[in-house]
């Protein structure tokens, strides 16, 4: 089957610039990107394509390229089903915050809905491709789902998880390490495996395109999740162990990356691991090895999400000891809150359950990030529902200028490695502070001689 039409359900993080590079680089394909949420919608169809609702590098010129050629952005679910061959669903699949498994499992509600508008609208065959990461076995719920539609029609379930990661997605998304998809091993589940290859196959090398069956790919996924944040915990943890033992967890990372074997990548020390899915990941695996009764199994990985939490208290504590067991009243700048630089997303960021700790202590929390807006950063701290909103907000003063944010404060805490800080006036900064003047680098991205010797108390991680 050559395919002309793709639907994509969920205009996201996921779903927006994977279709957009589809579209980019299959100018002979029609891709339609659809969503619930009209305003999400309309921000993709701004004329102006730097107002698209995701800030990453390179996108809004794919958009702008691609968009209203053979790219469309639509609340028209129905009718893009109706029209596709191809289905991806990209709708979030976020820990369930209710009823059995709350708190770990993930919550499949909106991929049901998809499946069941699928169901009721599709009137010929079509291949419907998970793109979202779901429990493993999930495609036997779709499939069941549409199989019970009675008119008919015939699906075929692929998985093919996406591996991008928020602020290198485009580069992440043109060059690949490897496409995964997955299928039945019958020859119509081939066939799909096949036209889903030729779609990537228009500018991803054959020899990365891996294909397995379904329970292998969607179990890949989360096993790829849970094993890159392994390695941020095993690392953190040993960022307070240098800390005790003079040891210096930077040289402590090179060292052992360069051995070819554990490989130099994701060893950076951090004040926690953020994003909206290393941690959901992890508790559904450790979920769905619960529910096979593999206990140890599901502690194993539960440990790297208690490492994460562990990291971000300490980091919080750390600031209160050091600035004389109080921080009440006292002004603590946030350099950053995005989870990681060039990106405008703040799911799970560390910076949020920081500043929750701060307020506890009622600090009073100054922040400056390049580009997450004042309203997300307000509503990431209501969402704990730690205190009222009017106290948070109160407790919060956002500013659009570093220099500004820094002045008279106590101590800065840098929490996401944004380029531009490394950039600053260090020096302009210690002399609008008050004295002595502490800086908490979350990120290790600054040199604590240089830093130390303008009279900074410098504090890194694991060092
Ligand atoms: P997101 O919340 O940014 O986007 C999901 C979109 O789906 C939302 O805009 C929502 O309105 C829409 N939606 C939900 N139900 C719908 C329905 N029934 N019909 C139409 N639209 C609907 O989520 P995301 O970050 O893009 O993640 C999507 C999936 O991809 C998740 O499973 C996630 O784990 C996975 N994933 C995310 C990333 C990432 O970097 N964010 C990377 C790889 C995989
Ligand atoms: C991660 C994976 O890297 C992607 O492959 C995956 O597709 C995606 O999750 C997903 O499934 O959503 P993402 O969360 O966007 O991507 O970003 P990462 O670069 O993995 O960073 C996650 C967090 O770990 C950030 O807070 C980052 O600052 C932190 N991190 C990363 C460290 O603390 N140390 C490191 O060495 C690397």
């Amino acid at each position: 089957m050559k395919i002309t039409k793709i639907c994509c359900i969920g205009a996201g993080y996921v779903g927006g610039p994977t279709m957009a590079v589809i579209a980019q680089k299959c100018p002979h394909i029609q891709v339609t990107v659809v969503d619930l949420n009209e305003q999400r919608i309309k921000d993709w169809n701004d004329p102006n394509t730097d107002n698209i609702p995701i800030y990453e590098p390179g996108l809004s010129e794919i958009v702008a390229e691609a968009r209203d050629r053979n790219l469309f952005f639509s609340t028209e679910v129905e009718k893009a089903i109706d029209e596709a061959q191809v289905i991806f669903i990209s709708v979030n699949t976020p820990t369930k915050t209710y009823g059995k498994g709350k708190g770990m499992a993930a919550d499949l509600k909106y991929i049901e809905l998809c499946a069941r508008q699928i169901a009721k609208v599709a009137k010929q065959n079509k291949i419907v491709v998970e793109k979202s990461t779901l429990p493993v076995r999930t495609a036997e719920a779709i499939k069941s789902i549409l199989d019970n539609t009675g008119n008919g029609v015939q699906f075929q379930i692929l998985s093919n998880p996406e591996f991008l990661a928020e602020g290198t997605a485009v580069t992440d998304l043109l060059n690949p390490d490897r496409i995964l998809i997955g299928g039945d091993t019958t020859p119509e589940g081939q066939n799909a495996i096949n036209a889903l290859v030729d779609v990537y196959a228009n500018w991803v090398e054959k020899d990365k395109i891996l294909t397995t069956n379904v329970w292998s790919s969607e179990l890949s996924k989360l096993t790829a999740n849970a094993f890159l944040a392994q390695r941020i915990s095993s690392i953190n943890a040993m960022s307070e162990l240098c800390e005790k033992t003079g040891a210096d967890v930077t040289e402590v990372a090179r060292a052992i990356g360069m051995d070819s074997r554990i490989g130099s990548k994701f060893l950076k020390a951090s004040v926690g691991f953020g994003g909206s899915c290393f941690q959901k990941d992890i508790l559904n695996l450790v979920y769905i090895a619960k529910s096979y009764g593999l206990n140890e199994v599901a502690d194993y990985w539960e440990q790297v999400i208690i490492m994460n939490d562990h990291q971000k208290r300490r980091f919080s504590n750390k600031i209160v000891q050091t600035l004389y067991n109080t921080v009440a009243d006292k002004k603590i700048t946030f350099l950053g809150w995005a989870f990681k630089k060039d990106t405008n997303d703040t799911r799970e960021s560390a910076a949020i359950y920081v500043a929750d700790d701060l307020i506890n202590e009622q600090a009073k929390i100054s922040v400056y990030d390049p580009k997450v807006s004042r309203n997300k950063m307000l509503s990431d701290l209501d969402y704990l529902q730690t205190r009222s909103n009017e106290e948070n907000s109160n407790s919060l003063a956002i500013f659009d200028n570093a220099y500004e944010a820094c002045k008279g404060s106590h101590a800065i805490a840098v929490l996401t490695e944004w380029d531009e800080f490394t950039t600053y006036d260090w020096k302009k900064i210690y002399d609008s502070m008050h004295k002595p003047a502490f800086l908490f680098d979350g990120r290790n991205i600054l040199n604590a001689k240089e830093v130390e010797a303008i009279g900074f108390i410098y504090k890194g991680i694991g060092s």
